[in-house]
């Protein structure tokens, strides 16, 4: 990101009405406009199948940034500057008429807008996944694709998660987008890669001398990597009974979670040879076996309960229905919102050193963490005088919430009886800096402007994260149907996850 105006743009929304658009992507435009991150002349245009007008749709829209800014209050002026000149096509995703009708409307728009000069093309495809083919062929068909002749860059296309649902439908999505678009071209978004505290784990790991040589086999016992939700899967009950958790999280958050932290340094910070580290290390995930699968993956689901209070303590405490209760979910659903694994990456840095995983709705608290567990001490000269060894020190790279980074170690507790202590050195970025940090869409859509795709994973990184978890998929798919563990509402998930790990003697950072 250079804070620099990128070129005149107009960002077409599929799925303009829908929830990501309301609640992410127009309140983070809103942002970029009031910092002045975004091109002079900006348009929206608006698809979907409901039946609005330009206007309707810009009061939709309006009241989307009002309702769901995080930034408050909201600048009134800014979010009228946004959406001055927006407009909206309201047709089905398959009609060709629909996407003349649009080509129209955005020549129309660049005309009167700016001053006839031309604004580049965004295809922000933000719609249920089911509808990706059909608009990338629309978009081919109709022309839309097309760079035109006095374009410097040929329009992008952002596509959202899931890209596809495993391997084989992955490469057909891509076949299919490469018919119309070239690589350079798409945007593919994991909407973690935006997030600061996770772009921090590379600024962290190369930019401080210390950390790096221990980074390894030697030093790190194991790592964990934690992505717990305390919400459940809300209106999107739908979606989840197609999707569940190890599509939905596993397959793309935290697999760009544990290649940042396990890669090998890249020779600069240029995409791609960033990408290539990431890469080479998801090919180096152990292949999981059936068997494997069956010993070292927990799945559940959430049953009814009385939730965790809230951080505070102040408040009521929810009552939560079961998974198989919610909106558009079948009672006998046998769908996970929980997940927990232990993998092995084999290279020379990691080998031997067990990555935990897990992520799961309706736990115990918000929490995306990273927890690097250094071994104990190779003897300990305590012994005669303490009751217990000296943990191992741990490292705590803390995503979100109460984003920053932890060093836990030992020390003498006070006193003239000989105790030991843990202790943390914390680092808060709301504490050293006062500012909320940006919300992942502003970056990720500043960089796709700019034309800067570092923070967006190419084909091959999908296609190699699939191609993990598609053998979980078909391990599951070779099993007689599940009887999922269930959990409480509030808890850290199945007795099962607690169970996988201590069998190897550990336990989850559970903070
Ligand atoms: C999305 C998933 O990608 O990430 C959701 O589809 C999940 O199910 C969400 O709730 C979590 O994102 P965040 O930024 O709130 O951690």
């Amino acid at each position: 990101m250079n804070n620099a105006r990128p070129n005149p743009a107009t960002m077409v929304i599929f799925g303009a009405t829908g929830d990501l658009s309301k609640r992410k992507l127009l309140p983070a435009l809103h942002r970029l406009k009031i910092l002045r991150l975004l091109p002079e002349p900006f348009n929206i245009a608006g698809f979907a199948t409901r039946p609005l007008t330009d206007e309707s749709f810009r009061a939709y829209a309006a009241s989307g940034i009002e309702e769901f800014s995080t930034y408050k209050p909201v600048d009134k002026a800014a979010v009228e500057g946004l959406l001055k000149n927006a407009c909206f096509v309201s047709s089905g995703f398959d009609s060709l008429d629909g996407f003349h009708a649009l080509s129209t409307k955005l020549s129309e728009m660049d005309a009167s807008a700016s001053g006839g000069a031309g604004t580049s093309r965004i295809f922000y495809l933000a719609t249920p996944p089911a509808h990706f083919s059909v608009i990338i062929e629309m978009l081919g068909r109709s022309g839309l694709s097309k760079k035109r002749e006095w374009e410097k860059t040929p329009p992008k296309i952002i596509i959202e998660k899931p890209f596809g649902r495993d391997l084989a439908s992955a490469r057909e999505l891509n076949a299919l987008i490469s018919k119309y678009f070239t690589e350079d071209q798409v945007f593919r978004i994991d909407h973690y890669l935006g997030k600061d505290t996770v772009q921090n784990i590379l600024f962290f790991r190369f930019a401080n001398g210390i950390y790096e040589p221990i980074w390894n086999r030697r030093y790190v016992d194991h790592v964990q990597i934690t992505v717990a939700e305390k919400g459940g899967v809300g209106d999107r009950g739908k979606f989840f009974e197609d999707t569940g958790t190890l599509r939905d999280m596993v397959q793309n958050h935290i697999m760009e979670l544990l290649a940042l932290v396990g890669m090998e340094p890249p020779i600069n910070m240029d995409a791609d040879k960033i990408k290539t580290k990431k890469i080479e290390l998801l090919q180096s995930i152990r292949p999981v076996t059936d068997e494997y699968v069956k010993e070292n993956l927990v799945r559940g689901q959430y049953t009814g309960g009385i939730g965790a209070p809230a951080p505070s303590g102040v408040g009521r405490k929810e009552k939560i229905t079961p998974y198989k209760e919610e909106k558009y979910v079948s009672p006998s659903s046998k769908v996970e919102t929980f997940v927990a694994m232990k993998l092995f990456i084999d290279n020379w840095r990691w080998s031997g050193v067990p990555f935990y995983i897990r992520t799961g709705k309706r736990l115990k608290k918000r929490s995306t963490e990273i927890a690097i567990h250094f071994k104990t001490v190779p003897h300990c000269l305590f012994t005669s005088l303490l009751k217990c060894y000296p943990e191992g020190n741990i490292l705590i790279l803390k995503i979100q919430p109460d984003e920053g980074i932890s060093f836990c170690f030992n020390i003498k507790y006070p006193g003239t009886s000989n105790e030991l202590d843990t202790v943390n050195m914390d680092f808060s970025y709301k504490k050293a800096y006062g500012v909320e940090l940006p919300e992942a869409y502003e970056r990720l859509l500043y960089d796709c402007m700019a034309g800067d795709s570092t923070l967006f994973p190419n084909i091959k990184n999908i296609e190699v994260s699939w191609d993990f978890i598609t053998k979980i998929l078909s391990a599951w798919g070779n099993e007689a149907p599940p009887m999922l563990p269930g959990y409480e509402p509030g808890s850290w998930g199945p007795k099962e996850a607690d169970e996988l790990i201590e069998r190897d003697s550990r336990k989850w950072h559970n903070q």
